[in-house]
């Protein structure tokens, strides 16, 4: 448990999580044993010694130099999911993790094109997910939504055929997925790689976001913008140009930001310069997310406490944190109200007692 004073209060705020790569909860435990059952060849220790045992993995985890440096490890570890099966029980493991630690609505992504280039079908990677989200509205009362991510490392043409096939089975009309994004390395790729396919899905109504301004300078975050985003996943470099600033303030552009993550990534050198402060005082709208849980040290709440221990903030500030996560939701007006009452109703509870 943290040593924060606030830690039972943060455990219970209503929490929303917007971003979180399914992928990414991939824990060395679940590689080892789904390797194991699934008979997929991890790398030979003698050439990356990191893959000697879980201990080694594990280890290594907290040596990450770069976003790209972690990507390897990344699409490595979901190299063991085959089965429909592999991709529910990975799901659901993070909704029950997530659960207890106060998410009460979940907006995850997934990777497609990574699973399709080792031979895993497009129905396979999408039922076995879908099945674990269903499995948490049923059972843990969970709200969740599905978010396509294309990633920036492949030829944008693998992109296309991906879009394609999702429009192709109504997957965007008919609520099993609900967004769109993008991900995976940001600075080297054209920023603006997917300009095409965001047109069109900004045609057809498709809600989009997409990660800039994680290493990349602001240029990342106004392109998203350009090509049609309306969230911004990191964000964290916007503080480098005042005037886009502004317009995200003004436009109230969600940032789902994650600390532990930038510090993993040495996107910054300690949790106390990601600007989360700076954003409070600009106004700028965000949500705390913990990105890829099983390779960066922490789930959403270990991301909360990590804020807390670092900028002692306020039950109003939190408060309005929580409010800010709802209202940059992508769900109906009835279910942000439901939640922004129980946040109500648990922020009382601590205001009575202060
Ligand atoms: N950045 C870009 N791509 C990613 C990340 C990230 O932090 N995590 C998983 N894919
Ligand atoms: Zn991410």
């Amino acid at each position: 448990m943290c040593q924060t004073k606030l830690h039972e209060f943060l455990q219970g705020l209503p929490k929303c999580e917007h971003h979180l790569h399914l992928e990414g909860c991939m824990t060395p435990q679940l590689i080892f044993q789904l390797a194991e059952r699934n008979g997929v060849k991890l790398p030979d220790p003698e050439t990356n010694p990191a893959y000697e045992s879980i201990e080694t993995l594990t280890r290594r985890y907290g040596h990450f130099t770069s976003l790209d440096d972690f990507l390897s490890f990344y699409f490595q570890g979901m190299s063991v999911l085959l089965h429909e099966s592999d991709f529910t029980d990975l799901a659901f493991a993070y909704f029950k993790k997530a659960h207890e630690d106060g998410v009460h609505h979940a907006e995850v992504f997934f990777d497609p094109q990574v699973h399709q280039q080792r031979g895993i079908a497009y129905e396979t990677i999408v039922s076995g997910f879908v099945a674990g989200c269903k499995k948490a509205e049923q059972e843990l009362g969970l709200s969740t939504r599905l978010i396509m991510c294309f990633v920036r490392h492949l030829p944008v043409d693998s992109a296309q055929k991906l879009y394609e096939e999702a429009l192709a089975y109504n997957h965007f009309e008919n609520g099993t997925l609900h967004g769109l994004g993008w991900s995976s390395s940001e600075v080297g790729p054209p920023k603006d790689m997917y300009r095409e396919q965001y047109a069109s899905a900004s045609a057809k109504g498709i809600p989009l976001t997409a990660h800039a301004g994680e290493e990349g300078d602001p240029t990342y975050i106004s392109t998203a913008l350009e090509l049609g985003a309306q969230r911004i996943d990191h964000g964290i470099r916007l503080v480098e140009d005042p005037e886009l600033m502004e317009r995200i303030v003004h436009e109230e552009i969600l940032l789902t930001v994650c600390p532990l993550s930038n510090v993993r990534l040495r996107c910054v050198s300690a949790l106390d310069e990601v600007p989360i402060r700076k954003f409070l005082d600009a106004g700028v709208k965000f949500s705390i997310n913990s990105d890829d849980p099983a390779y960066f040290g922490g789930y959403i709440l270990d991301n909360y406490c990590a804020v807390q221990e670092a900028f002692q903030l306020s039950f109003r500030e939190w408060r309005a944190i929580a409010e800010n996560s709802v209202s940059g939701s992508w769900v109906s007006e009835e279910r942000k109200k439901e939640l922004l009452g129980r946040i109500d109703e648990h922020v009382r509870k601590y205001e009575v007692e202060a």
